[in-house]
């Protein structure tokens, strides 16, 4: 009787590399370069913030964007019960935005105390940042050790002009992760 072993008939299939273990995703991972960003909400009488990493455009038409919150945070708790989030790039050399809403959290201290910003449909919107916009909630999802909020386009602003319309010079390129690889954050994941 002839046999044949799975690998001899599927002769074209290559052989995993070595590397391609969990240890080699998280390598991958940790090579690429997302942008980071700040997200905001508010309720009536609460405000909060926090510096995100894990955020994506997930759809065109209609315009769609993800953002991971983790329940540890402050912001989650707010966000929670919040119908809007508003989300900000920092330019390059915003490092002190970054460090202060992802190194300190609302738990302890205002973070709005510490930084220029305007409310926007209900939202603080931080003033001097490349870019912003304001996504209504449209779903929450479990996403692992984060929560995703869905957020649908509801205003924005490009080119380096907050709300108050004041430019940001040097800000027209993002903050990326590996910028902020030295920030610890304010709260454990
Ligand atoms: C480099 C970096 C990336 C981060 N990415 C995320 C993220 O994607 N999602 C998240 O919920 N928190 C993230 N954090 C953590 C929060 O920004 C941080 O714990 C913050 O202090 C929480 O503030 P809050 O308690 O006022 O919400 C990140 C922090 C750092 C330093």
């Amino acid at each position: 009787m002839l046999t044949t072993t799975r690998q001899e008939q599927t002769p074209n299939r290559p052989a995993l590399p070595p590397a391609a273990t969990e240890l080699g995703a998280a390598e991958a991972l940790s090579r690429m370069d997302p942008p980071m960003v700040v997200v905001t909400t508010a309720t009536g009488d609460a405000a909060a913030g926090c510096l995100v990493e894990f955020s994506a455009q997930v759809s065109m038409d209609p315009l769609r964007y993800l953002v991971a919150i983790s329940p540890a945070n402050a912001t989650f708790r707010v966000a929670c019960a919040a119908d809007r989030i508003a989300v900000h790039t920092l330019g390059r050399g915003q490092l002190d935005l970054a460090r202060l809403f992802g190194e300190h959290t609302g738990d302890e201290m205002d973070k709005f105390d510490h930084c220029s910003w305007s409310r926007v449909d209900g939202v603080p919107v931080l003033d001097a940042v490349p870019s912003w916009f304001v996504g209504r909630v449209l779903q929450q999802w479990p996403l692992g050790d984060h929560v995703g909020f869905l957020l649908g386009f509801l205003r924005g602003s490009v080119d380096g002009a907050g709300v108050d319309g004041a430019g940001v010079d040097g800000a027209t390129a993002s903050l990326s992760a590996s910028d902020v690889e030295g920030l610890s954050a304010g709260h454990d994941a």
